[in-house]
């Protein structure tokens, strides 16, 4: 069938991404100030700065249909353009069937076009409605999803519910969260409504924004009687994502919620301690170090947020592909999997050395210092300067003052 040009009344572009080429809104077109956000202004959402994104959710579904070892059917609720859910398609090998949606005409116009321009027709479909109305169709048994992809606007939160009710037993759903603001502690208000836990302005906030959105997926899975097994998180430029499976059952479900607690923190001397759920805030919320009040994040998940053997697999699909952002991405990857079981929360150097009055020494050199005085030490992707470690504030503290002299 020969292509029939979308009804398009903006400005175009034609871009390569991944193995796909693609029709975007030439977003130079749609910005008067170079300080506007050219996405948001297009008729049709295109955000080049996503494609890593979009790289890391290519090598995360592919990793997991080799550990599945089936066939895929995908959804995107939320798509835009298209290009990812046509990069699925055409990247990941083991894919039946792609459903992309979008409830802007102007996008599934487009979407429409971009799928037969990769010549994706028969394993790609478009529609364009609501994406919760497009999941409640797809809850029934036979119907249900193996991926669902939800990449909006802000908050995945109002999709959660379909999402979970649309995806099979052991299915794996993605989510990324732009909503930064809220989760990261500028409108606490706005997470606690949103996503049901406290946020806090820590250095360790984008951390907490993970735990946050997961302890949030945690709670309504339980609701729908199904637990989650996270394999997979990362905070990158201005949102975070989280890759989890769901498995049906009161008991998976009671499980993960298990993982769901509290983190004391004091902004005095910058002592934090993570408490369970059920345990009582023992010593009444006072620092044991300086015994100032102490402030607190949650409820949130306090489980993994990555798993190592997930990442291992990434890393090789990474390896087999040329992505433009390969190095990047690799070293994401290195480090998300060496910080998969270091401690909750991280420590910010420049934090630590303006409160005690010290120059900030490099990573690298504190590292080894502390690995020398046998404590188990790994940086971390939130933060160049962050390091986790099982040293309390107050050695790292001794260990900087160590190094000045
Ligand atoms: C951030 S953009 C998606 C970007 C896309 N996933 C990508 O990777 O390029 C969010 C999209 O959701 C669409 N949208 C917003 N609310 C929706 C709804 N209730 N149902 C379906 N689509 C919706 C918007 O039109 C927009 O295209
Ligand atoms: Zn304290």
């Amino acid at each position: 069938m020969k292509n029939q040009k979308p009804q398009i009344d903006f400005p175009t572009e034609t871009i390569e991404e991944g193995e796909v080429r693609i029709i975007v809104p030439k977003l130079s077109a749609f910005v008067e100030k170079p300080s506007e956000y050219a996405p948001s202004k297009a008729p049709v959402f295109y955000n080049p700065v996503m494609e890593l994104n979009r790289d890391l959710a290519v090598l995360a579904i592919q990793a997991y249909q080799k550990m599945v070892k089936r066939e895929l059917f995908i959804c995107e609720p939320l798509a835009g353009c298209g290009v990812r859910g046509i990069r699925f398609a055409k990247e990941v090998k083991g894919v039946r069937k792609v459903v992309i949606n979008d409830i802007n005409e102007k996008a599934y116009q487009l979407a429409k076009y971009n799928v037969q321009m990769n010549r994706l027709e028969k394993r790609v479909t478009v529609k364009n409605e609501d994406a919760n109305l497009l999941l409640a169709r797809h809850s029934a048994p036979r119907k249900r999803f193996d991926v669902i992809d939800i990449d909006p606007f802000g908050s995945p939160v109002p999709f959660l519910d379909s999402a979970i009710r649309a995806i099979k037993d052991g299915g794996l759903l993605a989510l990324t969260a732009t909503d930064m603001a809220p989760l990261c502690g500028v409108h606490p208000k706005a997470c606690i409504r949103k996503y049901g836990g406290k946020p806090l302005r820590t250095e360790y906030c984008h951390e907490l924004a993970v735990r946050l959105l997961i302890g949030c997926l945690a709670t309504t899975a339980a609701k729908h009687e199904m637990g989650i097994k996270v394999l997979f998180s990362h905070s990158t430029n201005h949102y975070i994502r989280v890759y989890a499976v769901l498995a049906h059952g009161a008991k998976n479900a009671d499980k993960s919620l298990q993982n769901m607690g509290y983190i004391l923190h004091c902004f005095y001397c910058l002592y934090r301690e993570t408490i369970n759920k059920n345990a009582a805030f023992g010593h009444g919320c006072k620092c044991p170090y300086c015994c100032s009040k102490m402030d607190f994040a949650g409820p949130l998940w306090l489980g993994n947020i990555a798993d190592k053997k997930f990442c291992v697999l990434m890393e090789r699909e990474a390896k087999k592909r040329k992505l433009r952002l390969e190095t990047r991405i690799r070293k994401i990857l290195t480090m998300i999997k060496d910080e998969c079981s270091a401690p909750t929360t991280y420590y910010v150097l420049d934090k630590i050395c303006s409160k005690i009055g010290m120059p900030t020494p490099s990573v690298k050199i504190l590292t080894e210092f502390l690995k020398e005085k046998g404590f188990k030490v790994s940086s971390t992707h939130f933060n160049p300067k962050g390091i986790k470690s099982n040293a309390s504030i107050r050695e790292i503290e001794a260990i900087v003052r160590q190094m000045a002299v």
